[in-house]
């Protein structure tokens, strides 16, 4: 099996590139072992602060965060930060060519049942003559990410990255302590009878949404003339990953529970970067409006509608907005 850096040199990386990469990594290693020990080192449960979108930070986000933060800053690669725990983007080196953005923990409410969470990163390439402190800089669209990634911290660690030349598989190897490749060119099923979504919020879905779940629920003796089966992991890392190897549509639909908030997901540390992998694994990821990669933020923390995964399925759902 491949290692990393020969993977990604063989996609023509940069070697600026894999150096970011495997700083980052160097960090999720870290974090794999202290969620593998978090019940017997205390760092279950919650501190007694919110991020600044109002979500109560677990102990292990915060962890995970200083850990990707501090490794990112001191690496000299980075020119600036912004991270779902941290309120404003964070200056790194003037001189570094990249922006990293990420989720440090995804499926913090899964910490404390020892199930299924990961890291999400995404990075672009720093804007000459912006200063590192300018948070303005974030605001690039999703499809000029040069990668994006995730790590799965599930009964194997698996990294799923891609550079722009197909999504890959790696598995964490902890006989040697680096990331082997597994699976190269990972490629999302067309067609799928699998849905994902938190079935709690359906009175408070758009009508187009209620309706394009309900046929799926109708089954054989629906519209759609079939069963569907319904997975919800309530981490994204782990519903995108599973939508990955089985195909699938993964959908966080706008709702009204909130008037002032109508999405959930976050644009920059998990809506693009998913986007990236699923785009480049063959599958579509869109808002009910366009193509996520193509909408130009306008703040770091901005929540978007999410529906990805099959091509055919997602385009089924997108037509019932028509
Ligand atoms: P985070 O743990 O980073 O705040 O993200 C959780 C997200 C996402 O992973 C998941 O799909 C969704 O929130 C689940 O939320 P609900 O349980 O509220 O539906
Ligand atoms: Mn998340
Ligand atoms: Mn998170």
């Amino acid at each position: 099996m491949q290692r990393l850096a020969p993977s990604l040199r063989e996609d023509n990386v940069s070697l600026d590139l894999i150096s970011l990469i495997k700083t980052i990594l160097a960090a999720t290693k870290e974090i794999s072992f202290r969620v593998s020990q978090a019940h017997l080192g205390g760092l279950l449960g919650s501190t007694l602060d919110e991020n600044i979108q109002g979500e109560v930070q677990k102990k292990l986000d915060v962890v995970a965060n200083e850990l990707i933060k501090d490794i990112l800053l001191e690496s000299g690669f980075v020119k600036a930060i912004s991270s779902e725990e941290e309120d404003h983007s964070v200056a790194g080196d003037e001189n570094g060519k990249y922006l990293v953005s990420f989720d440090p923990l995804d499926g913090s409410s899964n910490i404390d049942i020892n199930s299924l969470i990961g890291t999400i990163f995404s990075i672009h390439e720093a804007i000459p003559g912006v200063d590192a402190a300018d948070s303005a800089q974030f605001k690039q669209a999703g499809h000029k990410q040069v990668c994006a990634g995730y790590v799965l911290y599930g009964p194997s660690t698996m990294l799923v990255m891609t550079t722009g030349k197909g999504t890959h598989f790696y598995v964490l190897d902890r006989t040697h302590g680096g990331f082997l490749l597994v699976e190269r060119n990972v490629q999302v099923p067309q067609d799928t009878k699998e849905f994902a979504v938190n079935m709690s919020n359906q009175r408070f879905w758009q009508a187009p949404m209620q309706n394009y779940i309900n046929d799926l629920l109708a089954g054989d003796t629906g519209p759609r003339g079939k069963n569907f089966n319904m997975r919800w992991i309530a981490a994204m890392v782990g519903d995108i990953h599973r939508v990955l190897q089985r195909g699938g549509i993964f959908t966080y639909p706008a709702d009204s529970k909130n008037s002032e908030q109508p999405y959930k997901l976050r644009l920059m540390y998990e809506a693009n970067p998913m986007s990236y992998l699923i785009e480049q694994a063959g599958g579509v990821a869109m808002t009910s409006q366009g193509r996520i990669m193509e909408i130009e933020p306008t703040d770091i923390h901005q929540r978007v509608e999410v529906i990805m995964g099959s091509k055919n399925e997602v385009e089924k759902c997108l037509s019932y907005y028509k």
